[in-house]
């Protein structure tokens, strides 16, 4: 049978780099905080159990951690609280209690701030540490830039012998560029028979955990190095500078992916896609386009350029140009843009459209209807084959409450209608262009409701003579 594996994630830093109020590991890139994809890593990884060591914030941090575990799939998850931030030494024997009793035999240790970590690394490193019968395996990665990491102290020979911090570390030992990735997997008992040897002797005054590599080799216990293929994966995120970084390597990696399922891009350095997100192939996404939350896009679909999409269903073969869609969904074969702006809760049926400069919010706009320029709908229910006339809108709020507004199949609506809610209007009707429309409308009437027009006769050259012969007196 296969070893069990608990996984501690430290996250209870303050995170002093990031200048923030928000506790650094909630910070998030495309879609998820860093420690959600280090549990997501993790659950990837099939680990057993998960312990979140938490303390900056540590309300917030266990819920997120909690709310991540369950998001991922993890069902045995504890949080302990690392009360004073001593040191990534000191968050581990605060979790000391939960290892032991725990019935996993090796612990594998990730920081909350490496969102680039693979889950088929760490299940490299488990099986390495397994199959070797390692008291530790540690991830290293050659870094083209090794400032701010421990580095790996080797022999002569090649052989181990302890990792360095930068603060502690000899202008000899910061030209290594073997860097330690903060990622471990320790046999348990190892692990918690020499714990207690870490001591804050050190630049920071902290216990480090990396200390453990010099202690377990000391005792002469076997520890090995796993060099990560690609050293992004072990990018650690202490500042924003690096944020933006670990977002720039996510987004390429989320968006190689979509394009080798299908999906075209223009230029996939503009296109942001969340982890959430799934798009069917055949579907183009010009320059430019942000999609958030649970947004699907099915295929054929083009969406931009400069487009944002939250949490929406698009249908196939649908377009989105240059456009804002908040939690709506559209059909098939609907057309939205430019500048459309479909609030929460729209539901645009198949082949209608939502043309320039429109604004929708918390409707059902029927099949085939048109609303192709300048309106605002609001709290209405339009049946299929509407046409609402340019600038027209529905008049949805008195100051106190939202009222709801009916249009019926085939009607048309001219242009500059205001539709003063509560209305209904039938079915088959038509509105003269530039009416007010307080009162329900009958299937297949013509509703008018504007001002009758005046026509002065032979006018304007008497008034021209008579403005003339008041100047040149
Ligand atoms: C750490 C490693 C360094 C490694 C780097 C990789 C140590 C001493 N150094 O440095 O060798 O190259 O990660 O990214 O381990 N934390 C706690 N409690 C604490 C202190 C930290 O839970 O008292 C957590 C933090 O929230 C963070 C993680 O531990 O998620 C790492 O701490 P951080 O301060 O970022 O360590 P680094 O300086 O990056
Ligand atoms: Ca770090």
């Amino acid at each position: 049978m296969q070893a069990k594996t608990l996984a501690v994630i430290l996250a209870a830093g303050e995170g002093t780099r990031m200048k923030s109020a928000k506790p650094k590991v909630l910070h998030s890139i495309l879609g998820r905080s860093l420690l959600s994809w280090v549990v997501g890593a993790c659950a990837d990884a099939r680990i057993d159990e998960l312990v979140c060591v938490v303390g900056n914030q540590a309300q917030k941090v266990e819920e997120a951690c909690k709310a991540a575990a369950a998001k991922h799939g993890i069902a045995q998850i504890s949080v302990v609280e690392q009360k004073e931030r001593k040191g990534t030494g000191h968050a581990l024997m605060v979790a000391k209690e939960i290892l032991e009793q725990s019935d996993a035999q090796n612990v594998l240790v990730v920081s909350a701030d490496s969102p680039l970590l693979k889950a088929t690394t760490l299940e490299k490193l488990i099986a390495m540490q397994q199959s070797q019968a390692l008291a530790c395996a540690l991830l290293s990665f050659n870094a083209s830039n090794p400032f701010g990491y421990g580095r790996i102290l080797r022999t002569a020979q090649g052989d181990m012998l302890g990792i360095v911090e930068e603060k502690d570390a000899s202008l000899e030992e910061k030209k290594i560029s073997e860097a330690n990735a903060g990622v471990y997997v320790f046999d348990k008992s190892a692990l918690l028979y020499h714990l207690s040897a870490l001591s804050n002797d050190n630049a920071q005054g902290e216990y480090y955990l990396t200390d453990m590599l010099s202690i377990l080799l000391n005792a002469k216990l076997p520890c090995g190095a796993l060099m990560a293929e690609d050293e992004t994966e072990a990018l650690g995120v202490n500042n924003r500078v690096q944020l933006a970084h670990a977002a720039k390597v996510m987004q390429r990696r989320i968006n190689e992916a979509h394009m080798l399922a299908g999906v075209t891009m223009w230029d996939p350095d503009s296109v942001f896609i969340e982890a959430d997100v799934t798009i069917m192939p055949d579907v183009e996404l010009l320059p430019q386009v942000i999609l958030e939350g649970n947004t699907h896009i099915e295929s054929n679909c083009v969406i931009g350029p400069q487009t944002r999409i939250e949490s929406s269903y698009i249908g196939e073969a649908s377009l989105v140009e240059e456009s804002i869609v908040v939690q709506s969904r559209v059909e098939d074969r609907v057309s939205i843009g430019p500048r459309a702006y479909l609030r929460p809760e729209t539901h645009m049926k198949s082949q209608s459209k939502a043309g320039t400069h429109v604004e929708i919010k918390k409707s059902v706009i029927g099949k085939g209807s048109k609303i192709p320029h300048l309106s605002y709908v609001g709290d209405a229910v339009f049946g299929e084959g509407v046409n609402l006339g340019a600038g027209s809108i529905t008049c949805n709020y008195d100051g106190f409450k939202k009222h709801k507004t009916v249009v019926g199949d085939q009607s048309f609506i001219g242009s500059d209608t205001m539709l003063v809610a509560p209305v209904s209007i039938g079915n088959d009707v038509i509105v003269a262009a530039g009416s007010t429309i307080t009162e329900d409308v009958p299937d297949d009437a013509l509703a008018i409701a504007r001002s009758k027009q005046v026509n002065k006769e032979a006018y304007v050259s008497k008034l021209r003579e008579k403005l003339q012969a008041n100047t040149s007196e």
